[in-house]
């Protein structure tokens, strides 16, 4: 028997667990970077992806174009995560258009970044009401349902700066952690239920966000950095492909640096 198991597995397709055929996904803050990463990967994996962004939507419209030219299901929201009223509102159209959502990728973030001198309640409430409390408010509209239905995958997307802190961005670094720590928790609650939590810790990634950064900034980061160069979208899309996946369903409570080696 275990014989016969080793030749089903040679002869399958390489990784053919990472087909998402079947599943709807539900990605935030996708309309550019690293959420249009992610989004565009579990498409071309096979699922049907809900896209959602802040602002007018045409960058989203177009990520969601692109996925219904994969020939997938796809529709973009404008909406912002950090008020309890759009984020209710996003997920009745979401559930209207797509029936139910597999996994959540809590992907939106935003910085603004001061020393802690110069930081007004005003600057650190903005970062956490998006930060933390959107993770809070969409991750509570669709995981009860995960749960009822015996599958789901709950992705958070944190930072290293979470871990590891930064000169500036005592509330990006705040809210970063503790989306480790709400995973971990959520993760133990739903572990039964067939739903994974799990947080993914980017390190620095060529994106609108790191934009910018100065220059010799950059620099010093990628100095620091033991690979030398700054991480990819891509790059960070492909692990949270792995952990929507069939072959992490034993992966939970977990978090995943994608940094470089920039911490370890
Ligand atoms: P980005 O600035 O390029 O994209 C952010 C996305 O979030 C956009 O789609 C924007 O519309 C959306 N968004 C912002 N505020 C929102 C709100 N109130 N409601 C709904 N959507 C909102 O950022 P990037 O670099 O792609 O970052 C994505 C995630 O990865 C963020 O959570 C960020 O903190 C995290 N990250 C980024 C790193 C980097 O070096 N770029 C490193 C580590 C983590």
């Amino acid at each position: 028997m275990i014989t016969e198991l080793a030749e089903r597995i040679e002869q399958a397709p390489a990784l053919a667990g990472l087909d998402l055929t079947g599943k709807t996904a539900f990605v935030t803050g996708a309309s550019r970077g690293i959420g249009k990463a992610i989004a565009l990967a579990l498409a071309q994996a096979g699922a049907d992806v809900a896209v959602s962004c802040n602002t007018a939507g045409e960058l989203a419209e177009h990520v969601s174009l692109t996925i219904r030219n994969l020939g997938r299901h796809s529709a973009y929201y404008a909406h912002s995560i950090a008020d309890p009223y759009e984020v209710e509102k996003l997920h009745s159209e979401i559930i209207r258009d797509f029936g139910h959502i597999d996994i959540l990728i809590n992907n939106a973030g935003i910085t603004r970044d001061k020393s802690f001198k110069k930081m007004t309640v005003e600057i650190w409430e903005t970062v956490m009401k998006v930060d933390l409390d959107g993770v809070f408010l969409v991750t509570k509209q669709f995981v009860d349902d995960m749960a009822e239905r015996g599958w789901g995958r709950v992705i958070n997307i944190s930072s290293v700066i979470g871990e590891v802190g930064n000169f500036g961005q005592v509330n990006y670094a705040a809210a970063k952690a503790a989306i480790i720590g709400f995973s971990k928790a959520l993760a133990r609650e739903y572990a039964r239920k067939g739903v994974t939590v799990n947080a993914v810790a980017p390190g620095f990634i060529r994106t609108d966000m790191t934009a910018s950064v100065p220059e010799a900034a950059l620099d010093a980061i990628i100095k620091a950095t033991p690979v030398g160069r700054l991480g990819t979208p891509e790059e960070v899309a492909a692990g949270v492909l792995y952990l929507a996946s069939e072959h992490a369903a034993f992966v939970t409570g977990h978090v995943l640096d994608i940094n470089g080696g920039y911490a370890m």
